[in-house]
């Protein structure tokens, strides 16, 4: 994957909640192109897989309860420096500390249902992309 791309999830919480489409509308207004999309899930399986590096951590077991708990959408974006542009747009890991106007202070209640996804490096979102789509699912 480029280096101008980033690897988002709309988490369970966001997608019951109904906010898919207002969370892609604020994506795409922030200037980032769509490369690829799924609305999918996640087994527990799986969940423990995309998040094993917080395998050791307190938290890693109702994470992935969590992020199998229902449906998700799944996104490759594009755009100049996107890595860090995304996590400024999704706003702090724990929604009560993000900026203003940012999608988990707009979305999220809290630390462990945080709304969103996004990559923290190039390399990440380029393993996060491939986790989720296969090269004819991206453009
Ligand atoms: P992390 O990679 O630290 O945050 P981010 O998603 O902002 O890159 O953590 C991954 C997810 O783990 C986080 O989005 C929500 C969950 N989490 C908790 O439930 N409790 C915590 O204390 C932390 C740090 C994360």
């Amino acid at each position: 994957m480029a280096n101008n791309r980033t690897f988002t999830m709309i988490k369970p919480d966001a997608v019951a909640n109904g906010h898919i489409g207002a969370i892609l509308d604020q994506i795409t207004k922030a200037g980032f192109k769509i490369i690829a999309l799924k609305y999918t899930s996640l087994s527990e399986a799986k969940a423990g897989e995309f998040y094993a590096v917080h395998a050791e951590r307190g938290f890693f077991k109702d994470l992935v309860t969590f992020m199998s708990s229902g449906p998700i959408v799944a996104a490759i974006l594009e755009k100049d420096n996107a890595i860090e542009d995304f996590r400024k747009l999704i706003g702090a890991t724990d929604p009560a500390k993000a900026d203003k106007g940012t999608i988990r202070n707009l979305f999220a209640k809290s630390i462990d249902a945080n709304a969103v996804h996004g990559s923290d490096s190039d390399e990440n979102a380029a393993i996060e992309g491939n986790f989720f789509f296969s090269a004819f699912e991206r453009f």
